[in-house]
């Protein structure tokens, strides 16, 4: 025998014996039971986005705040964006209904002050996330920036 193929086969037989190891540990994993080619449904609790609550408190100082709301009705493409019905002042529109977007949202690269929302902030969900009502899967104690 070859002495590659002798350490493929000692490679083997170790690996053998650990993936016995592991699963007579009475292990699951956090998907349960289910088969690893099987498609399980999301958990429902991840369904859950918490709606108009309070805003969230930041975690850490540059953060882009978290969206205390469900967003998946609000379009944003290359001609409508629907957040800023909200978060932009607009003649006409009632101005004390949400935050408007921070002036850092109206400049452009160089630090000028643009009259228009930068085309660099147009895709507001690649920097804010709505979140899921759910409990942490394990115990943390983590304290936010406000908190420190
Ligand atoms: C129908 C009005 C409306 C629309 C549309 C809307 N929002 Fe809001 N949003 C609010 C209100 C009201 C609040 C809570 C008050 C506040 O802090 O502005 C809020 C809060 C937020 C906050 C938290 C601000 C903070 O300082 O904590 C973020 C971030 C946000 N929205 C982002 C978005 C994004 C991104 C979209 C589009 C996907 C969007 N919103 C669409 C009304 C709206
Ligand atoms: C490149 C990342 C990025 C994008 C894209 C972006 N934001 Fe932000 N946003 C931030 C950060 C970071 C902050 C917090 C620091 C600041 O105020 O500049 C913030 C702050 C905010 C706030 C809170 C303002 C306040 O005074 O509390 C609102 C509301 C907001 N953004 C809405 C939007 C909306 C609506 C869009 C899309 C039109 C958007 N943002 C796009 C990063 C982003």
């Amino acid at each position: 025998m070859k002495r590659s193929n002798v350490i493929h086969w000692l490679l083997f037989v170790c690996l053998a014996v650990i993936n016995f190891q592991v699963s007579s540990a009475g292990l699951t994993s956090l998907r349960g039971d289910a088969a690893i080619e099987a498609a399980e449904p999301a958990p429902p609790e991840l369904e859950r986005f918490i709606n108009d609550k309070e805003n969230v408190d930041r975690t850490f100082k540059q953060q882009p705040p978290l969206i205390p709301h469900t967003n998946e009705k609000y379009t944003i493409n290359l001609r409508v964006n629907k957040c800023l019905d909200c978060h932009m002042k607009q003649p006409g529109k009632d101005e004390a209904k949400s935050v408007e977007m921070s002036e850092s949202h109206f400049m452009d690269r160089a630090g000028n002050k643009l009259d228009h929302p930068s085309g660099a902030r147009h895709f507001c969900t690649q920097c804010h996330v709505p979140q899921i009502d759910a409990k942490p899967l394990v115990e943390n104690t983590f304290k936010t920036v406000a908190a420190n």
